[in-house]
């Protein structure tokens, strides 16, 4: 099964860089292609703690009906609460929102037209599958006809004036994203290269834009925990102890950078709608 030990503190620390690094192009088509509709029923997959309707709920103008597919509990529940709050924060109550604690990979659709979405929401969620995982799902959307809005899907990163050794372990730690697991290869930052191709061999209509994070020197939470999960992976990618030992040097070394506002990432993503 696809990786869901996602901690609620990242994604909040996300949020406010996935907000500012949204498409602009792919966001306005995806208003476009729904702004005759009275009301809209989105599901969103591997929602979290629910950062996609806390994006969506006051831009989109009808009444929103929302289902969260999600597999982890602690998120699942989360985001209830959290989406209480938002709702209760904005003086419109057009918004039904549930939570399905089941995995996006078994997705099924009755047979009414008000049993299937009118769109899928996805973010930060595709470089986490296999290509055979990713090729059944989109395929199955295909098939029932139904609009993807995928968005912050990973591409690379990279340290802003980088020396070699940065981009070393920025590699090692892409590589490491893309390591084989129990499940199989998981396609990483590959991901987007991967679902263009496979909708441009499809003839599916789509479109795709970079939707980067710009993090800067004062953006220290992001900075370390992008440094903790990197902490976490890279060692995995080293093959003896005294690499181990050069990078936890490095570390360090980062670390202090961040203290003292050194330290500039990017963090390259794409954004992309697909209208089957
Ligand atoms: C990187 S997080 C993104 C969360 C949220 N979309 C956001 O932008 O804040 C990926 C999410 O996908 C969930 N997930 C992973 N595999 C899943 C699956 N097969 N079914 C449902 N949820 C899954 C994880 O538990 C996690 O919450």
């Amino acid at each position: 099964m696809t990786e869901t030990n996602f901690q609620e503190e990242w994604l909040d620390i996300r949020y406010p860089f996935d907000t500012a690094a949204r498409n602009p192009k792919v966001h306005a088509q995806f208003e476009d292609h729904f702004s005759g509709y009275d009301q809209l029923r989105l599901w969103d997959i591997g929602s979290g703690t629910g950062n996609n309707f806390r994006y969506w709920f006051t831009k989109l103008a009808m009444p929103q009906e929302w289902r969260f597919i999600e597999l982890n509990e602690d998120l699942g529940r989360r985001s209830l609460e959290k989406v209480n709050g938002y709702i209760a924060s904005t003086a419109s109550n057009h918004f039904t929102v549930e939570w399905k604690n089941e995995s996006f990979l078994e997705l099924s659709f009755g047979k009414g037209e008000n049993s299937k979405p009118h769109a899928i929401l996805a973010n930060a969620v595709f470089d986490l599958l296999t290509p055979s995982m990713f090729t059944a799902f989109a395929e199955h959307l295909i098939n029932h006809n139904i609009p993807l809005l995928s968005t912050i899907n990973f591409e690379g990163m990279e340290f802003v004036d980088g020396t070699y050794q940065d981009k070393y372990y920025v590699n090692c730690y892409i590589q490491h994203m893309n390591r084989i697991q129990d499940y199989g290869r998981t396609l990483g930052s590959d991901c987007n290269a991967f679902a263009k191709s496979f909708y441009e061999k499809r003839g599916i209509k789509h479109i795709f834009g970079q939707s980067n994070w710009q993090i800067k020197e004062t953006d220290s939470a992001l900075l370390l925990a992008t440094l903790n999960y990197m902490s976490e992976a890279v060692p995995e990618m080293l093959p003896n102890d005294q690499e181990k030992h050069h990078f936890k040097d490095w570390l360090a070394d980062k670390r202090r950078q961040v203290h003292e506002k050194k330290v500039r990432l990017i963090v390259y993503h794409y954004d992309w709608l697909v209208c089957p």
